[in-house]
C-alpha cells in the first residue's frame, strides 16, 4: 500500500530531514514545498511581481536548492507565503504531485490542514527555539553563508511569527496530526520515530 504522508513544523525543526529519509526508506517521492515559496520569493527579490512569479514557477527554479537556502531568500519566501492569490497558485501542483502513483511524503506548513487534509499520516515537527537556532546557524555557516547565531535565531522568530499570525493557511497542526518534539533527539531516533507512525497507518 502507499500512502500520501504530510509532515509540517516551523523552519528547522527537523521536518525535512525526516521527510528525506522517511522518502528514501519508503521509496516514495518527496515535495519540500518551502522551495516553492523560495523560488517565488527569490524572484520577487529580483524585481518580479509575486503573483506572476508563482504562476510562472519552472522546475528548474525549483530545482536550484543551493541559492534558495540564503536567508534573505527564506525571508522573501514568508512574505509571499502571506499572500492567499500566491498560495493559491501553488495549490494545484502540490496535489497533483501527491496524487500520483507510489507514495509521497510532502513538508511544509499546510500540508495536513491544506494540500492534503486527507494524508493517510500526518506529522507535527516541532523542536526548541534554541535548538532550532542552533541548527540553522551549523546548516547555513556550513554552506559558507556569513551569519551569526543571533541573526538566524532572529530571523527564524520573525518566520514563524508571520507564518502563525497569517490569516490564509497558517503554521498549525492538523487536529489528526502526530506531534514529535525532535529538540533531543539524534536524527536516527526521529526517523525511527516517524518510521514507526507509519508503520501504524501501513
Ligand atoms: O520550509 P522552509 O523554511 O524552506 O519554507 C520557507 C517559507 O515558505 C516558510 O517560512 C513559509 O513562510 C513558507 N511556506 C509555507 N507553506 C509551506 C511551505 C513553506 O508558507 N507549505
Amino acid at each position: 500500500m502507499s500512502l500520501t504522508i504530510a509532515i509540517d513544523g516551523p523552519a528547522a525543526s527537523g521536518k525535512g530531514t525526516i521527510a528525506r529519509a522517511l522518502a528514501e526508506r519508503l521509496g516514495y517521492r518527496y515535495l519540500d514545498t518551502g522551495l516553492l515559496y523560495r523560488a517565488v520569493g527569490r524572484r520577487t527579490l529580483q524585481g518580479m511581481a509575486p503573483l506572476d512569479a508563482a504562476e510562472a514557477l519552472t522546475a528548474a527554479e525549483v530545482a536550484d536548492a543551493d541559492a534558495l537556502r540564503a536567508p534573505d531568500v527564506a525571508q522573501a519566501a514568508s512574505r509571499v507565503a502571506a499572500m492567499p492569490e500566491v498560495r493559491a497558485a501553488l495549490v494545484d501542483f502540490q496535489r497533483a504531485f501527491a496524487r500520483r502513483m507510489g507514495g509521497a511524503v510532502l513538508d511544509g506548513r499546510d500540508i495536513g490542514t491544506v494540500i492534503c487534509p486527507d494524508a493517510d499520516v500526518k506529522l507535527f515537527v516541532t523542536a526548541s527555539d534554541a535548538v532550532r537556532a542552533e541548527r540553522r546557524f551549523k546548516e547555513l555557516s556550513g554552506k559558507g553563508h556569513s551569519v551569526t547565531l543571533a541573526e538566524v535565531a532572529a530571523d527564524l522568530a520573525e518566520r514563524d511569527r508571520r507564518d502563525a499570525a497569517r490569516a490564509t493557511a497558517p503554521l498549525t497542526a492538523a487536529p489528526d496530526a502526530v506531534r514529535m518534539d525532535t529538540s533531543t533527539m539524534s536524527i536516527e531516533t526521529a526517523v525511527e520515530t516517524a518510521l514507526a507512525v507509519v508503520g501504524d497507518a501501513l
